[in-house]
């Protein structure tokens, strides 16, 4: 018997010998055939594929695109989102709810559920987020946020301070802004600050300066003598530095005497184009060098808002950057709307894509707190004026506040999407009540339908009907080895007279490591060999500062003077620079092919549980022919070992096992639970802590019994493992056991089978072909998933004329899981090689666990 008090995931291993990793022994070099036919056009690739899709979610506009150095500039990051209200959580901490529930809504209904519960914690400490005070050399200063006297009507908050003056001649009361993690100060460079003051009673000198952590001045500005009095004052300087520190912090220095309040501090770098309240330079080049065809803005969930009163009005955002409120996002911090909707226009129409809104539908992140559809009118109304603004004439009201943000001409504005990600078959009615209202003003506006987080959401297509839809847009956060099993998704999809548009996709694993580059580019070619249905494609999230990370995964992410773009991000830049017009017939195949009869599960079998204590006895194991061939009633536990946490204490041992390998193996075992919230593990194919399958018999909080996936072999998909609901019982026995053959397992539980699961391989090799009628050339992509070069053997049929050479543009990394990081931001780049020798066959070599682009200048016969 085993006993595992459970606090943690407790991992015991048996060494079972006679698994083994399945391989894909390949003695010869692997030989990929491309075969293309240039006399059989498919479908066109839509032009406007690749484009970009932007939300503020881990500082990606505030603390990253938008160039603002300072943080809580309007000390407005404590105030809670409107129709919000505080209260007490059982462990003293606060948490949000909504003021009071839409007319009709029981209180039951609104519970908070998981991810909205998430989002709806907060943070008092957040209020000062950025500032703090020193008192040096005898002075004295307090600081407080206060309501009194705002600056204006966007600013309910300002910073009360009180000040004694120093006893020393060096002495201050210093008030400091962190920045986002860190000012970043280059020396040379100058630095526009602006910021708001209430004198009050306040005599005395007032300094600005750029420090570094130990304190040396690097840019000062004297802002002189200030008098008292009762009005907000605005001060401007420049601050020009002579040294450099990319953590560098800002301070206000006051020498004197009194009561003051201070409000919309803010210090801007140079921008993108020199324009004011601009874009960091080095983040804005990496959208421009994409060259996308569409941005989509500003959300993802960041449209949906808490309440239908939080969700974020363009219309407060086309105006001086003074007058905006901002508001508190969904990913737990307030945004300033510097980067408004104004801006958002202005930066399409600067890097040439067009622009893609998404408006509130007047459903919010929680399904129960909407907008009526039958009042709906006023979002309809917000919706129709965003458009307006964009694209009406002068002499329209929102036009006219276009001109007077100094812009007359219209914004590209081309596509509109109703809301995000509203699993309700509801959101049908809402889409549809937009769209009329949009079409009979804009006819030739595109209105996307959003769809959930992946697939499509049937319901709500059917209560819109297919034929009064434009474009839908399906969300694919995917792993990544779904993709490679997964390619001809879009090839099987009904036609139907709406297109697609994947808005948020990315292929999963790791950090955003290369397997998961290597993904999206078989995610591109699927988008691309399916033009005729998949018109446009955004990878999500964009951006991310790496001091507030809201998602897992993103294409680009900084610190405040470090960047860098995952492999993803080159995968995309390469398939945007090479899309050819029009897909080319493409026959291709892989040589050596995987041994069939070599085992794919194997590794090491284990034990274990999740927050739960549990007992083990009687461990048996059998061959095929049900022989016996292991037990272990626990006396000693000289055969396991404890790669894992936990209070196992087993010595190293390893179970010789005889059997082949390819046979399946039984293993039995009777198991309790003794206290906790789940129920046992069993793993199995486990080579270390971090990569098993698993039967988990209890998971997810007691609730169902399945095997499950973390980490299959590579090269090899996991398929199935079903689960059935039921719990794990206090203080009785069960018989668990775990069948596993050469590609298959089955997990009982008291002789009952409740999962299923199997794995297999998985193909390592992925082309499609094209055609580029400007540039008259043939364009071939290949991902090779192999570990070894490949190499292909490329036959153009039919082809005329074909150019001497072409070039081969190729992205790889020695290994599948590398990354790009801020510490080595070009170990997975582009590199562009020479294609001598081109013909009707000719062959090239592919790197291991690579991208290619190949082209090749030819003509039809
Ligand atoms: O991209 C991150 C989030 O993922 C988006 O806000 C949302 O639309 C999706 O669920």
């Amino acid at each position: 018997m085993v006993v595992v008090p459970g606090y943690t995931l407790l991992l015991a291993c048996l060494l079972l010998a006679g698994f083994t990793s399945p391989g894909f022994a390949q003695q010869t070099a692997p030989t990929a055939s491309i075969r293309v036919n240039m006399q059989e056009e498919k479908a066109p690739v839509s032009p406007t594929l690749h484009g970009i899709f932007m939300e503020e979610i881990s500082h990606a506009f505030d603390g990253g695109l938008y160039a603002e150095l300072i943080q809580n500039r309007s000390f407005e990051e404590g105030v809670l989102p409107p129709g919000m209200k505080l209260v007490a959580k059982p462990d003293g901490g606060l948490k949000m709810e909504l003021e009071s529930l839409p007319a009709g809504v029981p209180t039951n209904k609104w519970d908070m559920p998981w991810p909205w519960n998430g989002n709806c914690g907060w943070d008092t400490n957040r209020a000062l987020i950025g500032w703090s005070l020193q008192n040096e050399g005898g002075a004295k200063g307090e600081m407080q946020l206060t309501e009194a006297n705002p600056m204006n009507a966007a600013s309910s908050r300002s910073l009360a301070m009180t000040i004694a003056p120093p006893d020393k001649p060096e002495g201050r009361v210093a008030l400091i802004n962190s920045g986002y993690w860190g000012i970043n100060v280059q020396a040379g460079v100058s630095y526009d600050l602006k910021f708001y003051l209430r004198p009050g009673t306040y005599t005395g000198q007032l300094t600005a300066s750029l420090e570094g952590k130990d304190g040396k001045v690097l840019a000062t500005c004297d802002l002189g003598r200030i008098a008292p009095g009762t009005s907000w004052q605005k001060h401007t300087a420049k601050l020009k530095a002579a040294g450099t520190e990319p953590e560098a912090h800002f301070v206000l220095s006051f020498r004197g005497q009194g009561a003051l309040q201070v409000d919309w501090v803010s210090l801007f770098p140079p921008t993108y184009k020199n324009q004011p309240n601009g874009l960091r330079p080095e983040l804005a080049k990496y959208l421009q060098d994409l060259k996308p065809s569409f941005i989509r803005y500003p959300g993802g969930c960041y449209v949906e808002g808490l309440s239908w009163k939080s969700a974020p009005d363009w219309r407060e955002m086309v105006c001086p950057p003074e007058e905006r409120p901002g508001m508190w996002g969904y990913w737990q911090y307030r945004s300033t709307d510097g980067f408004g909707y104004h801006e958002f226009l202005q930066f399409c129409e600067d890097i040439g894509a067009e622009a893609l809104y998404v408006s509130f539908a007047g459903m919010t992140v929680h399904p129960e707190n909407n907008w009526p559809l039958d009042q709906i009118d006023p979002v309809i109304q917000q919706t129709l004026d965003a458009i307006e603004y964009a694209t009406g004439p002068v002499s329209s009201k929102w036009g006219a506040r276009r001109a007077a943000m100094g812009h007359s001409k219209p914004f590209p504005l081309k596509y509109v999407e109703i809301g995000n990600e509203h699993p309700p078959a509801l959101y049908g009615d809402y889409y549809k009540k937009f769209r009329a209202a949009i079409k009979a003003n804009y006819p030739d506006m595109t209105v996307i339908m959003s769809m959930y987080w992946s697939g499509l959401n049937p319901g709500a297509i059917a209560r819109a009907g297919d034929d009064t839809i434009d474009m839908i847009d399906e969300h694919a956060y995917r792993d990544a080895a779904w993709i490679r099993s997964n390619f001809d998704y879009f090839d099987k999809y009904r036609r139907k007279p709406w297109k697609i548009y994947v808005g948020e996709y990315a292929s999963h694993h790791g950090g955003g490591d290369w397997y998961g580059g290597m993904g999206d580019s078989l995610y591109l070619m699927m988008a691309e060999r399916n033009g005729d249905l998949v018109k446009m494609a955004s990878y999500a999230p964009l951006f991310c500062n790496v001091n507030k990370r809201d998602w897992g995964i993103n294409l680009i992410e900084y610190d405040s003077s470090r960047s860098y773009a995952h492999a993803s991000y080159y995968v995309q830049k390469v398939f945007a620079e090479n899309r050819p017009d029009v897909n080319l017939a493409i026959a291709t195949d892989l040589e050596p092919k995987p041994d069939p009869n070599q085992p794919l599960l194997g590794g090491k079998f284990g034990l274990g549980a999740w927050n739960t204590q549990t007992e083990f006895k009687e461990l048996r194991i059998y061959d095929e022919k049900d022989n016996l061939v292991y037990s272990d009633d626990f006396k000693t536990l000289e055969n396991w070992e404890t790669p894992g946490t936990g209070v196992w204490r087993i010595e190293n041992g390893v179970l010789q096992q005889t059997d082949d390998g390819k046979s399946p193996a039984m293993l039995l075992l009777k198991a309790r639970r003794v206290g906790g919230s789940e129920g046992f593990l069993m793993f199995f194919n486990a080579s270390g802590p971090d990569r098993f399958l698993f039967c988990n018999y209890g998971a997810a909080g007691n609730t169902f019994s399945a095997i499950q996936d973390r980490g299959v072999p590579d090269g090899c998909a996991f398929k199935g493992g079903r689960s059935r609901p039921g719990k794990i019982e206090n203080e009785r026995w069960y018989d668990i056991s775990l069948v596993v053959k050469r590609d298959a397992a089955q997990m009982l539980l008291d002789g009952e089978v409740v999962s299923n699961a199997r794995v297999e391989h998985l193909s390592q090799f992925f082309a499609t072909a094209g055609y580029d009628r400007n540039n008259k050339t043939v364009v071939v992509k290949a991902t090779s998933y192999s570990s070894k070069p490949v190499r292909a053997e490329i036959q153009l049929d039919g082809a005329g004329n074909i150019g001497r050479s072409g070039k081969h543009i190729v992205i790889s990394s020695p290994g599948q899981y590398d990354e790009n990081s801020l510490d080595d931001p070009h170990r997975i780049v582009p590199r562009e090689l020479p294609l001598p020798r081109v013909s009707e066959h000719f062959s090239v070599e592919l790197p291991p666990y690579s991208v290619n682009v190949l082209r090749i200048p030819a003509t039809a016969k």
